[in-house]
């Protein structure tokens, strides 16, 4: 017989398979022997099934099994009975399969860690033997998930008459955003591809060319400093359409999203989903993408201390763009000096010089800014932000956009601490953030730059800014949050040669720079550009969702560490002078290769 022809996988057998001979192929997962009876399990990527071989089985089958180890790859043959003890952990633990033949296909060294979900193993240890880490049943359910939303993405937008192209990973370099990844070419010394941050400027020419709905599942590189929910290398669902405004791209992206959580989690997603400004956004939960499975809203006292004896408060409502406002932590007022010091830690990373507090407590209020406060002021700030006895208040002055970002910050790490977070951890809250600034003001680069790309769409109503006002211009841009996470942006796009020629000109470019970098844009738009905006869905991010995950490395098959290293492969790696010369490169001093 070949030991190749599996009749089942491990995962399938069931109480009407008893009696059945089957062949199974798979990993050796536990092994226990008992004396005179060999109990060991074997794993593949459909299940893990019990196999036992009895005493009176022949001595070289004993000896087979005796000299099994940890993930061997083994062949085994047998026939499917009742389990003595049942398992009802597993779904195949109503049977186990009597061993007539074990062929070992493959020995293996003893593994690195065990392959178990509650292996507690340490991630670089995982990542280094990635290939043992993708058997773990949690991964795999991962990436099955995974593969579900591949299908999915493309029978949606198939049906809906998108037409999927593939547009080129070496491009032109043309940094508005994040760093770019650069590839040298050897042919034109001293040049460089750049790898796409994303297929913007292709997906934008594709509709001057007439294919009105284009979609793509496509690889973005970002050489940006990396998070939890960030990689180097990620995916895209890119999506562009024609002749639409955004109602038209909102509508299709969230109808796209409600099949992907009906057909993977059976959830009913309501549409259509809620919308909320940026503005509303920042001022009501210090974030632009706000996790709206809990309340906690931020209270704006700016106007009702403007004139405090305090002098934070009154120096940050003195500044052109200050504001002051709190988060009303319920029943916190039991908090210690210490917790509220490391919240304070907390917001300091967000920028905040303090935070102000105010507990209330049965005896009155406490709060080392009281001194400072007059009656009247505090029972304005007790007013509006509805505080009750066993409340505190942790209040922040600072520039409007940093005030409401550092209570962001304090409004999510108070949901981490009372437990909030992890009540609502199996919710799902779904919401558009539109109307976001079209541009802000790098002190950095001392020019505005644009917030989403240069290439998105003032609102009309706000076009006579871009000349008088800048920063009170909005973007028909649109953003998905999912549970706090960016799980989706887009917008409309300037489809006139010379408003792009106008944005390029605010953005600091003089025309020849925009001509260097952008030509190739401004020349098509040239040439009958239709109206035309879209979208991309990051598909790590829905997948880390779906999956349940807090960190998009469990959603992706060889993901990078979060200083860029792949510890797999070893990647990036020095490389050899041969190569280097062949490309005209040559490594400045300090920088060769350690
Ligand atoms: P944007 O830069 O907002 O838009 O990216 C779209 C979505 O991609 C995901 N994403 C990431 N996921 C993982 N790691 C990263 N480093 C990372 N960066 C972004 C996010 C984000 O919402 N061309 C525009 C889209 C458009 O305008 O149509 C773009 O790339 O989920
Ligand atoms: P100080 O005047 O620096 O001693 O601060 C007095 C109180 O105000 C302390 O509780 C600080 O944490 C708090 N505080 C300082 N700066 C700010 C700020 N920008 N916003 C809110 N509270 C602050």
């Amino acid at each position: 017989m070949s030991f190749l022809k599996r009749t089942h996988t491990c995962g399938e057998l069931r109480e009407q398979h008893i009696q059945t001979t089957v062949q199974l192929n798979g990993w050796v997962d536990d092994i226990r022997d008992k004396g005179g009876v060999i109990f060991f399990t074997v794993r593949d990527r459909y299940g893990v099934v019990q196999i036992i071989v009895m005493p009176e089985s022949q001595a070289d089958l004993a000896d087979i099994a005796r000299s099994l180890g940890s993930e061997f790859v083994v062949a085994v043959r047998g026939i499917v009975r009742k389990r003595e003890s049942p398992n009802t952990q597993i779904p195949t633990g109503m049977i186990e399969v009597v061993a007539s033949e074990i062929h070992i296909l493959n020995k293996a060294e003893l593994p690195v860690f065990h392959i178990h979900d509650n292996a507690n193993v340490n991630e670089e240890l995982r990542l280094r033997y990635r290939y043992l880490d993708l058997r773990r049943p949690s991964l795999q359910k991962n990436f099955i998930i995974r593969n579900q939303l591949y299908q999915i993405t493309h029978s949606y937008f198939a049906e809906n008459n998108f037409i999927e192209f593939e547009t080129p990973v070496l491009t032109k370099s043309t940094p508005e955003g994040a760093r770019d990844y650069l590839v040298p070419s050897r042919i034109h010394k001293g040049k460089f591809y750049a790898l796409p941050q994303s297929p913007q400027l292709y997906k934008q020419i594709l509709m001057v060319s007439g294919y009105d709905r284009y979609m793509q599942i496509t690889k973005c590189f970002r050489d940006e400093d990396l998070r939890a929910d960030r990689q180097p290398e990620f995916t895209q669902i890119d999506v562009e359409m024609s002749f639409v405004e955004q109602e038209e791209i909102i509508a299709m992206a969230e109808t796209f999203i409600s099949r992907v959580w009906k057909e993977i989690k059976n959830i009913d997603v309501q549409l259509p989903l809620p919308r909320m400004s940026w503005h509303d956004a920042i001022t009501r939960y210090g974030s632009d993408k706000p996790d709206l499975r809990y309340s906690m809203e931020i209270t704006t006292i700016t106007e009702n201390v403007r004139n405090s004896e305090f002098s934070v408060f009154k120096d940050a409502a003195a500044l052109p763009n200050g504001a002051i406002a709190l988060i009303n932590a319920k029943n916190c007022a039991s908090f210690s000096r210490k917790q509220i010091d490391d919240i304070t830690e907390h917001a300091k990373k967000y920028g905040a010089k303090g935070l102000a507090w105010i507990k209330i407590n049965p005896d009155g209020i406490q709060s080392p800014i009281a001194k400072f406060l007059t009656e009247q002021e505090i029972k304005d700030i007790i007013q509006l932000s509805g505080a009750e006895q066993g409340d505190l208040l942790l209040i922040a002055a600072a520039e409007f956009e940093r005030c409401y970002t550092i209570l962001g910050a304090v409004r999510t790490e108070i949901a981490r601490v009372t437990g909030i977070l992890e009540q609502i951890k199996n919710n799902f809250s779904f919401h558009w953030v539109i109307d976001f600034p079209l541009l802000e003001f790098s002190e950095e680069e001392n020019r505005w730059v644009a917030r989403h790309h240069p290439f998105t769409a003032p609102k009309n109503e706000d076009l006579h800014y871009l000349s008088t006002s800048p920063e009170k211009a909005r973007a028909i841009a649109h953003d998905l949050v999912i549970n706090g996470y960016e799980a989706a942006g887009g917008s409309v796009r300037i489809h006139q040669n010379s408003v792009q020629k106008t944005m390029f000109d605010l953005l600091g470019f003089t025309p020849e720079d925009a001509q260097v970098k952008f030509g190739f844009l401004l020349d098509a738009l040239q040439y009958g550009a239709p109206p035309h905006g879209g979208i991309a869905f990051g598909f790590d991010r829905l997948v880390m969702l779906l999956a349940g995950t807090d960190n998009i490395r469990d959603v992706i098959a060889f993901p990078k560490t979060s200083s860029g290293l792949s510890l797999m492969d070893g990647a990036p790696t020095a490389v050899d002078n041969r190569q280097l010369q062949e490309l005209g490169i040559r490594l400045a001093e300090n920088n060769s290769q350690q």
